[in-house]
């Protein structure tokens, strides 16, 4: 053995029974004191055990929130690459509870196109024209039925919220803001639904009140469309949000109007309101004041707000332009486990409950529904189309999108994709020009594909599937219409008959239609 080998043998064992003697003396781990050194090796593999899984262990349609399929047609729809899926299935289709079957239509109205990349350029937009109903001095009819959904410069990246909202130019859809205020980043052509949480970032004076002045200054000079007061989201309801000192940035902090580098908490309750009645006092002043139509996002757990909410839009005339539902699937930068797992309703189960409670009071067709919650992927969204959504917004899709690989370490700051982080080195990696297109390529193929099953079902638009095309399976040898599951009368889950009418004339005559090949002579008659 030469004399640098010997040296480097002693050098590690010398290293060795540092962390023998180290590990023997230390109390706080008990593993380490009994199995030295050893027992680093339960650690490390706890360390990397998600990427053990995700790439070595794990089935096609076993992980969660998004399984490797999920994923993979994310990703394949992002960089316009073949996302067909050969031989087949592998769901576990016949002996799986609660799967959603689509119910196409032999005959339908409107016939697909036969190219499998038509309706790529398509235009789908939302049925109906937000803000209209309540007589908003600024609503319109939003370009997109799938649009960004709020999340924060903060708990993302400049790099990625600048890429989201240059691809959401491209993709002519919105891109709402998160409650972290708007960033420079936020300032990419892409037009924005400014959501304001109750630490009223980006619309708050110094002592962190809300000032209407600055809301209007901020407005006048954004291309902002929509207001959208967060009451709480799915994956963390109840809760304020906590962005650690160490992600307060010196451009957060200016973007938010705090402190930086320490802890940035927002309230768990709004100063402006403590109950619906002067929530919807709050609202119209808001609409009044700046033009726009004026929204809500909750999850849904208890059904008290939503009674009381229904019954004074009925008896006041005052009343929320939209409503944003986020499942507790839903997903969030960083929050307690129990809160993430197991508080608020699911998406479908939460959205039918207040979605019947504005449909008994025959306010459903005035208030343009909105739901997130793994709504992405088009199966999942087509379920909420025939509920009664109107438009669907996608996060995490949009992360996965942007490159995101769920290394599900968006709470460390150490995201190694830079979607997540604001670590100068981790965010260099992440080129929001390229990824501007990954995102539009993403919200373009979920668009063309709620549109071939629309027209699988025989309808022009997304929003005109109605639960009587949806059954969910009950194992191998029941189903239940989608109706019968949710309790839904007749009519319920679609627009009133003007807007279907509308909009069914803008699908036919902005787009082309599909068709069969030329009739032979027989078929002709001669
Ligand atoms: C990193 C991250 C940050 C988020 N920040 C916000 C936020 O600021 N405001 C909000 O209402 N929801 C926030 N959300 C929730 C999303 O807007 C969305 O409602 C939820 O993730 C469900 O959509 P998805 O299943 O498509 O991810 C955030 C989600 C993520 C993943
Ligand atoms: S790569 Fe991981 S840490 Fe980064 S955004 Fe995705 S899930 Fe979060």
């Amino acid at each position: 053995m030469s004399r640098g080998l010997r040296a480097a043998a002693a050098a590690a064992v010398s290293a060795v029974a540092a962390v023998a003697v180290r590990d023997l003396l230390q109390r706080d781990h008990a593993l380490l004191r009994n199995f030295p050194v050893l027992g680093h090796g339960r650690y490390l593999i706890e360390a990397i055990g998600p990427e053990l899984r995700q790439y070595v262990v794990a089935g096609n349609d076993e992980e969660r929130p998004f399984t490797r399929d999920q994923r993979r047609w994310v990703y394949a729809s992002a960089k316009k690459e073949n996302n067909y899926f050969g031989f087949g299935t592998d769901n576990d289709i016949e002996y799986t509870a609660g799967y959603p079957i689509i119910k196409h239509r032999t005959f339908g109205r409107a016939v697909p196109l036969s190219n499998p990349s038509a309706g790529y350029e398509a235009s789908v937009p939302c049925a109906k024209i937000l803000g209209a109903a309540r007589g908003r001095a600024r609503a319109f009819r939003p370009e997109s039925v799938v649009n960004i959904s709020g999340m924060s410069f903060g708990s993302l990246s400049g790099a990625a919220i600048e890429a989201l909202n240059r691809g959401a130019k491209l993709a002519g859809c919105l891109h709402n803001t998160g409650e972290g205020a708007l960033s420079p980043y936020h300032r990419n052509g892409g037009d924005l639904v400014f959501q304001i949480g109750t630490a009223y970032f980006g619309c708050r004076d110094e002592q962190g009140r809300f000032s209407l002045e600055r809301l209007k200054d901020l407005v006048a000079a954004n291309p902002v469309r929509a207001l959208e007061i967060k009451l709480s989201q799915g994956a963390k309801p109840s809760l304020g949000g906590l962005l650690p000192g160490a992600k307060v940035s010196a451009e957060i902090a200016e973007t938010r109007g705090i402190p930086q580098g320490v802890d940035c908490v927002s309230p768990s309750r709004h100063a402006e309101f403590s109950g619906t009645d002067s929530l919807l006092d709050w609202v119209e002043m808001l609409a009044t004041e700046t033009g726009l139509p004026v929204g809500i996002k909750a999850a849904v757990g208890d059904l008290g707000f939503w009674d009381e909410l229904t019954t004074l839009m009925t008896t006041t005339g005052r009343g929320v332009d939209f409503v944003t539902i986020d499942g507790g699937e839903g997903g969030t930068g960083a929050a307690p486990l129990i809160f993430t797992d197991s508080v608020s309703l699911p998406f479908q189960i939460g959205f039918a409950r207040v979605y019947r409670m504005f449909a008994e009071r025959g306010l459903h067709e005035d208030v343009v529904f909105v739901g997130a919650g793994k709504l992405g992927l088009p199966d999942n969204a087509i379920v909420a189309f025939a509920l009664g959504c109107d438009m669907v917004n996608v996060a995490r899709e949009a992360m996965l999108a942007i490159g995101c690989i769920q290394a599900q370490k968006c709470h460390t700051d150490t995201c190694p994709t830079g979607v997540a982080t604001q670590n100068k080195w981790l965010t260099r990696g992440l080129d929001p020009q390229l990824k501007s297109v990954r995102a539009a390529n993403y919200i373009q193929t979920l668009r063309r594909d709620l549109l071939k099953v629309a027209e699988a079902c025989g309808v022009e638009h997304p929003g005109l599937i109605d639960t009587g095309s949806v059954e969910i399976l009950d194992g191998r040898t029941a189903a239940t219409g989608l109706d019968e599951v949710y309790d839904y009368r007749p009519g319920w889950g679609l627009p009133s008959k003007a807007d279907q009418e509308t909009v069914i004339a803008l699908m036919t005559t902005s787009e082309p239609q599909g068709g069969s090949a030329p009739p032979s002579a027989e078929a002709l008659g001669h």
